[in-house]
């Protein structure tokens, strides 16, 4: 049995998805009785903000796809030994290597990361660059006309598709060769912003019109939306440049044995979710 967090998120969807497509047993965890998971998953009722609620979740599971960044990742990796798991793939960042504790990212990956070391269990580590899927971000943008204001607008990213995470997962959940191993997720290409709305634009037939905002627009924008902690870890990224996620790597390619999926796929596969 795999247990899967994030079932109603994208990666965790995706991943779940691809399980039971290869027939293998999975349990979803949600957080609210009734959440809708993927056909063929039993879903289970768990926080991982609270190690106590994942008792039943974690009865019989051989494998967790586990997210980053929750209250207690000791405690909850200490239940997870307890019950009888034997491997974590734990999903984490390109941040995560910086280990740069005045970021607030950039700590809670790097936290989960040391954690998952230090929990005994085997491992393996899913360092995702920006996902493609934060382009529904834009949505109600894309509701409200044609314009698409995106921050930072002259950072390139190696953006990859959840869908590829999610394979690598499997992969790494049920196959050999992936205990201790730390695989760099990436898209086969590095776009700015207004290549990603112009891809959008000829996949959606819209005449999108891309406005990169200022840095002091950019605040504004962020700090609506996430708290003031997490708008500074960007602004570090992005402004100061910590962080570079610019570069490609071949680790997609070299696990699946077919090239990364595009921005352009992954907006065709998700062109109705814009409509
Ligand atoms: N976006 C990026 O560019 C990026 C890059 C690298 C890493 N990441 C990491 O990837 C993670 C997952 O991203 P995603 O896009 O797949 O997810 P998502 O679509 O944003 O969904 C978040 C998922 O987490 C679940 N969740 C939230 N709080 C929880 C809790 N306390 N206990 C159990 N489940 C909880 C949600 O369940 P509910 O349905 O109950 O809300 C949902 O399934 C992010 O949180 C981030 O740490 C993101």
């Amino acid at each position: 049995m795999y247990l899967i967090t994030g079932a109603t998120g994208n990666v965790g969807g995706e991943l779940t998805r691809a399980l039971i497509a290869a027939g293998e047993p999975v349990r979803a965890l949600v957080r609210r009785a009734g959440a809708a998971v993927p056909e063929g998953a039993e879903p289970v009722v768990g926080d991982l903000n609270r190690p106590e609620s994942l008792t039943g979740a974690l009865r019989g599971v051989r494998g967790i796809f586990l997210l980053p960044g929750y209250d207690d990742m000791p405690g909850m990796l200490a239940r997870a030994g307890e019950a009888g798991v034997r491997h974590v793939v734990l999903l984490s960042g390109g941040s995560a290597a910086l280990e740069d504790m005045g970021n607030a990212v950039s700590r809670y990956m790097t936290l989960s990361e040391r954690a998952v070391r230090a929990s005994g269990l085997a491992w393996t580590f899913l360092r995702a660059r920006a996902f493609m899927s934060n382009a529904l971000r834009w949505l109600p943008q894309l509701r409200e006309g044609d314009v698409v204001r995106v921050p930072f607008p002259g950072v390139r990213a190696a953006c990859v598709d959840p869908f590829d995470i999610a394979a690598v997962a499997a992969r790494a959940l049920t196959g050999d060769g992936h205990d201790g191993r730390v695989h760099e997720l990436t898209g086969p290409e590095s776009l700015l912003p207004a290549e990603q709305v112009a891809v959008l634009a000829r996949v959606l037939g819209r005449d999108l019109r891309f406005v990169g905002l200022s840095d002091e627009e950019a605040r504004a924008y962020l700090e609506a939306r996430m708290p003031r902690e997490y708008v500074d870890a960007f602004f570090g990224f992005n402004v100061d440049g910590t962080l570079d996620e610019s570069r490609v790597h071949p680790d997609v390619e070299r696990i699946l044995g077919r090239p990364a999926r595009t921005f352009d796929q992954w907006a065709t596969t998700h062109a109705t979710a814009f409509a």
